[in-house]
């Protein structure tokens, strides 16, 4: 995520006006070679415009899409128009030491949870000194990024990456082997639902659900995915809250309600990003007893 606002202004000063160039958003991503940006509807018709000074500007940058819809979707995924350079949507991404295959298209990605990727990465680093056993559920795994990350900082892990998009399944598969830690991080197509149901009841010491929207509903798959229903839970969800001080007893209220059925330890709440005026996406480590 770049700051845009001096670097816009530098970049468009010519090109825009004050007043248009005080309408854009304050960020933008870059993803391997492809910018990703918002462009408000008032000044639309200046999409090409800013799209080449973004590809002239920033180096590497051969892709510049308008993102045109907000991620939705069981996929998560986000509508994007192209605004200059090449059609392409699938490009590599460095993060931590790995790098992922991505698809800004038909896959979930955001380089905004680079911090919280290696937050929990580092965590397992920390419970391995006491003994623990390492094997982690990625319920919503996407290509794979919690997981790779956590299986290349960990080499005693392994990791089952569950994501119903065939896309993302496909890439992770992909992205393990680029990342050489194919033997540790599998990828599984399906409804995570099914998948713990099925095949992953009582295996994990850790699970992830990087799913905020609807993490709540997955929370007995959870627990049943733990090894003797104990572990540790890293919990997505978001929050209202009418500043960022009010989150904290906001999210315990909110999971003491979810997790009501089970003996649990919030020991700790991480918020990641306002995503929506006064809603935050928040991490809850909560340990399952
Ligand atoms: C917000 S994305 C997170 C992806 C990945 N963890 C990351 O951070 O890049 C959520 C992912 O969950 C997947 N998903 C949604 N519902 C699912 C379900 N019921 N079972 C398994 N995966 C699901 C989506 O396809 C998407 O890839």
């Amino acid at each position: 995520m770049l700051n845009m606002v001096h670097f816009l202004k530098k970049v468009l000063k010519d090109k825009l006006t004050d007043i248009e160039i005080s309408k854009l958003y304050s960020s933008f991503d870059i993803i391997g070679e492809i910018a990703i940006i918002k462009i408000p509807e008032s000044i639309e018709e200046k999409k090409e415009i800013i799209g080449n000074s973004l590809m002239d500007n920033i180096k590497n940058v051969k892709s510049v899409f308008s993102q045109s819809s907000p991620v939705r979707g069981e996929f998560r995924i986000r509508d994007l128009e192209l605004i200059a350079g090449k059609d392409q949507t699938i490009t590599y991404y460095k993060e931590h030491g790995c790098i992922f295959k991505v698809d800004v298209r038909n896959t979930y990605f955001s380089p905004r949870l680079s911090t919280e990727r290696i937050r929990i990465s580092n965590l397992i680093s920390d419970d391995k000194l006491q003994n623990q056993k390492d094997v982690v559920i990625n319920m919503f795994g996407g290509v794979g990024t919690y997981s790779i990350i956590i299986a290349k900082k960990n080499p005693q892990c392994i990791v089952y990456n569950i994501d119903s998009n065939i896309h993302a399944h496909v890439l992770c598969q992909e992205n393990a082997k680029l990342n050489k830690v194919e033997n540790r991080v599998f990828s599984i197509f399906g409804d995570a639902k099914d998948v713990i149901n099925s095949n992953l009841s009582n295996t994990a010491n850790r699970v992830l659900m990087p799913l905020p929207e609807k993490a709540h509903e997955f929370i007995d798959e959870a627990v049943l995915s733990l090894y003797n229903r104990t572990g540790i839970i890293h919990y997505f969800s978001h929050v209202a809250a009418k500043n960022k001080k009010d989150v904290i007893p906001e999210v315990e209220k909110d999971n003491e309600l979810k997790f009501k059925s089970y003996l649990i330890d919030l020991f700790n709440i991480t918020v990641v990003r306002e995503v929506g005026p006064r809603i935050y996406q928040v991490v809850s480590d909560i340990k399952v007893m």
